[in-house]
């Protein structure tokens, strides 16, 4: 049986490699290893040898790999221990040399014997190059090979000159390490490990790892830190709602290590095609691929910050969202009409519910086709967002990729256009790909790698904004979702449609639910392209959507990838509503904060199914806290919408909302810093509760029925948000009150966090006046900055249209500096300072004269109402401050070179300098 099994496998590699393009001689399968080859092994040290479903001892003996059942079990993980495995110097590749480059290293390996997956590439080069002190690329360049085309990505060919890390080659070990130089700690290890394949459709590599502290690996539904435990991530875009253990959305092959030291790095596996990673406890880990090269990326920190910061270096900083994309967003799958949709909004604002934009799905399109509304349940829908407009709101539709290949010819010139420019995906045969998505027969799908997409997307979306005024773009079903595995005719039977290996998707093949592999794209075949077909989707978008409003775009999409979070945001997809999902939006917000996408949101009170009173309230308090916040709900079951649970929930949504956009100012200035210096705006902790830079906790509470929730502390003076108090000095688990109206928010001590009074609109809010909430830390320090430009224009920051203030308390002195004043078009005026943890309190002074303020001796908290202009121009390049609403304490200054608050303790001096720069 044996032999048999091994001579098929021989005269099919045989026969795959004659047919080869590189023409490789003929070698030897491996054969069985010695036992000694397969002993002394620990579990964990088992790098898998049978993927596949079907293993068994023959066929593993066959690869050259080990048999052996584990001796232990775990308890239930998401795979096995491999029962079949890898020996030691399994061999495969030699190196033929090794030398140094320009750039750094360069060496060639040749393979010796055959691996069990067709077409071995018998010579692969690895290049090290030593981009920046902190970002080492290693990669093969030899092959002319797939590798994804990002836009801009820096192309370094020159040596580092003072690199962080080492990247070491030894003859005798195939493979190569990485270290860290200051520790010498060992961060990626390949050699002599697992089985290094490097195969046409089969490429995999397996390292050691220096810590069980791995994060990324998306888009998964997992805990923020990953499990080791044997667990496989396979990413290939797929609609599917989100559940544990399978592809998602996006592809994010990043990930961010967190070692033993406190010191971290991230790697990324540059490569578009499906693929398997998996984590095991050794701790290692193995990327399998079916196609591209091995290119990877590592940054070397040392702080997760700084890790980020170096990835978005590499793939794209974050967008800086329009301020009105970050107030409340309003939306279901089933406003029938548009009278149900006005009046989900009109209880919403009679509950004093603050609300920015409405949206549509499906419902206002005619026949479920873009660019279309329907003229009957949607009559007067252009009226309708002109009158939002008006009230100072917006609005965002639907819009699905596929293009109905169903209408009669003449009838949908969004079909008929796209043949005439040749814009569609085509099949083998060259025809418009047809699958189908929610047209009656036939849907064809835009490629939006074709640079002809640009003009008809461009085209349709400009016929549509005559029709109504949107502002935004909700890209939907962009993975590409397909209703069929294939075409309306199937697909054809060749490697690319089942390729020799498939990684763990869902479905069970890379055609499910989605286009042909041999599909063909502009810029390859859909087999290369797929996982980027959301993303190039996302930059047409975007760009044509600047072009026509000439504001800044706002986009979320569905389908991301690699550098996503420089064009758009994201929101988790058709999550369930249930106490759980609601549990898992924080591991999702939080894992694409690693990824560079900062604008990223879960559809609060979830989507599918019915949401409860008590879900609800709880989740609106959590969503408030989402960058993008966005209450979505599917068809046909309850509405969701804050106000339809009556008064408690819409009361505790009202005052979550309230929180939220008094903090804009706060968080613009996070997403601000994201965009220009590639910082995050969630900070990572634990998965139940999340930061918002660097000042304010937010601890939702995820169970029913529970008021209140204890959380880890790190040391520091953690302050109430809502009255200020100190409420722990950290390093313990506290536990905090969280009524069913309330989500307790914590201020750093350490922060100075701009806040606004808020409206129901952020476009009234950005009228109102500022404040200050100024949190001491032990030392009596804190700093912050307040960012803030027109909020609207297309690059406001790229072209210094904008104010950075940034403010300093030390040694009882307040100081703020505007850094920057390049945008004068509104007056910034503070209204108020709330300074945290005074111990006592005796007199203030504002610019040398004595003011009034209130001492809250319980909370230990002082106020200070005064009226003054933030940017501290030359008053006459600024409307003054108008109102001086003579409320108790209210001081004007009118000096316009140079203003100052001075404010006395009883033992020390405070004083808020506001410095002319
Ligand atoms: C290394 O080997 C490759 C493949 O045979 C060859 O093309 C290359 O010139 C060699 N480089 C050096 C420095 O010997
Ligand atoms: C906090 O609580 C968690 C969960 O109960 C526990 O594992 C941890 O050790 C506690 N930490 C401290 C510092 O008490
Ligand atoms: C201080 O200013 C903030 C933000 O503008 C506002 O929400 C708050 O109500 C003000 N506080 C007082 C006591 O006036
Ligand atoms: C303020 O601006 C006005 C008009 O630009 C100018 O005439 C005046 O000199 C400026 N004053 C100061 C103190 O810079």
């Amino acid at each position: 049986m044996f032999r048999l099994v091994s001579l098929v496998v021989v005269c099919l590699a045989a026969a795959v490699a004659a047919a080869s393009p590189h023409g490789w001689e003929r070698q030897e399968a491996a054969g069985e290893p010695r036992a000694d080859q397969c002993t002394g092994f620990d579990n964990s040290l088992r790098f898998d040898c049978y993927p596949e479903d079907d293993a068994s001892e023959d066929k593993c003996k066959n690869r050259g790999c080990c048999w052996r059942p584990p001796d232990t079990s775990l308890d239930r993980v998401a795979l096995n221990i491999p029962y079949c495995f890898y020996p030691q110097n399994y061999g495969g590749y030699k190196f033929l040399n090794i030398s140094d480059s320009a750039f750094g290293k360069t060496a060639y390996l040749q393979r010796g014997t055959k691996s069990y997956i067709p077409n071995d590439i018998n010579i692969i080069r690895i290049d090290a190059k030593f981009e920046t002190q902190n970002r080492l690329h290693i990669y093969d360049p030899s092959n002319e090979r797939w590798i994804p085309p990002l836009p801009e990505m820096p192309q370094v060919d020159t040596k580092a000159s003072d690199p962080s890390y080492d990247f070491v080659l030894e003859e005798s070990k195939i493979g190569f390490k990485v270290l860290r130089k200051d520790d010498s700690e060992v961060l990626f290890n390949t050699q002599d490990i697992g089985g290094l394949i490097y195969a046409d459709q089969f490429i995999q590599m397996s390292t050691l790892l220096p810590t069980n502290y791995i994060y990324g690996l998306g888009e998964h539904r997992t805990t923020f830190p990953l499990s080791t435990k044997w667990q496989r991530f396979t990413t290939w875009n797929r609609d599917i709602a989100p559940s544990e253990y399978t592809n998602l959305y996006g592809t994010h092959p990043f990930y961010l290590a967190m070692e033993t030291s406190g010191k971290s790095h991230g790697v990324l596996m540059f490569n578009s095609n499906a693929m398997d990673v998996l984590l095991q406890p050794t701790p290692a880990l193995t990327y399998r691929t079916v196609g591209g090269i091995i290119d990877l990326y590592f940054f070397f920190g040392p702080t997760p910050a700084d890790v980020v910061k170096q990835y978005t270096d590499l793939i794209g900083r974050p967008f800086l969202p329009p301020y009105w994309g970050l107030g409340f967003h309003l939306c279901r799958y089933g406003y029938k009409t548009l009278t149900e949709t006005k009046a989900a909004m009109t209880r919403t604002q009679q509950a004093g519910i603050p609300l920015d934009t409405m949206w549509n799905d499906l419902d206002y399109m005619k026949d479920q086709n873009d660019f279309t509304y329907d003229t009957s349940n949607f009559a007067g829908l252009p009226d309708f967002v002109d009158q939002l407009h008006q009230n100072g709101m917006h609005y965002i539709p639907l819009i699905d990729p596929g293009i109905s290949a169903s209408e009669a010819s003449g009838t949908y010139p969004p079909y008929d256009r796209g043949v005439e420019l040749g814009v569609f995906v085509k099949d083998s045969a060259g025809k418009p790909f047809l699958g189908k998505v929610w047209n009656p027969q036939s849907t064809a799908f835009p490629d939006f790698t074709n640079p002809k997409a640009l003009d008809y997307w461009k085209e349709m979306l400009t016929t549509m904004y005559k029709l109504f005024k949107f502002d935004g773009a909700w890209i939907d079903m962009n993975e590409p979702a397909n209703f069929l595995d294939g075409s309306t005719t199937g697909c054809d039977k060749n490697t690319l449609n089942s390729p020799p290996y498939t990684p763990a998707v869902a479905g069970g093949a890379l055609i499910s639910r989605t286009l042909c592999m041999d599909a063909q794209q502009y810029m390859g075949k859909h087999y290369n392209v797929h996982n980027m077909y959301g993303f190039t989707e996302t930059i047409v978008t975007t760009t044509v959507l600047a072009e026509i409003r000439q504001k800044r775009p706002f986009v979320i999409s569905r389908s991301t990838f690699i550098g996503h979070g420089r064009y758009s945001g994201h929101w988790s997809g058709d999550i369930s509503s249930s106490w759980s999902d609601m549990g898992w939006t924080i591991s999702e917000l939080l894992s694409m904060s690693i990824y560079g996408v900062s604008l990223m949101g879960a559809d609060i009170c979830g989507f599918n199914g019915g949401s409860t009173a008590n879900l609800c309230q709880r989740w609106m308090e959590l969503g408030a806290f989402y960058p993008f916040s966005r209450n979505h709900n599917t068809k046909d079951v309850n509405a969701q919408d804050p106000a339809s649970f009556g008064t408690e929930v819409a009361e505790s949504s009202r005052k979550a909302l309230e929180t939220r956009y008094t903090l804009l100012p706060y968080l613009y200035t996070l997403l601000w810093r994201a965009h220009a210096e590639g910082t995050t705006v969630q900070t990572y902790a634990i998965d139940t509760a999340f930061l918002w830079g660097s000042g304010l906790f937010i601890v939702p509470v995820l169970t029913e029925g529970t008021t209140d929730v204890t959380v880890y502390l790190p040391k520091a003076h953690w302050y109430n948000f809502y009255n200020g108090a100190l409420l722990s000095t950290g390093g313990a688990n506290t536990t905090l009150s969280a009524p069913l109206d309330t989500i307790p928010l914590l201020v750093r001590g350490g922060n100075i966090l701009p806040m606004q009074t808020p409206s129901t609109t952020t476009t009234a809010s950005r009228k109102n006046k500022f404040g200050l909430m100024v949190a001491s830390d032990e030392s009596g320090s804190a700093s912050g900055s307040l960012y803030w430009d027109d909020g609207d224009s297309l690059g406001t920051y790229e072209q210094r249209i904008c104010n950075l203030i940034t403010f300093e308390l030390q040694s009882s002195q307040l100081t703020g500096t505007p850094t920057h004043i390049g945008y004068t078009g509104e007056s910034m005026v503070l209204g108020n300072i709330t300074v945290l943890g005074v111990s006592s309190a005796s007199s203030v002074t504002v610019n040398g004269a004595s003011t009034s303020f209130t001492f809250d001796s319980s909370n230990k908290v002082s106020t200070l109402h005064i009226t003054m202009l933030l940017t501290c121009v030359n008053s006459s390049m600024l409307t003054p401050p108008q109102e001086n609403n003579g409320k108790r304490g209210e001081t004007v200054i009118q000096k316009t070179d140079f203003e100052s608050i001075e404010r006395h303790h009883s033992q020390a001096s405070l004083a808020l300098k506001c410095t002319s720069f």
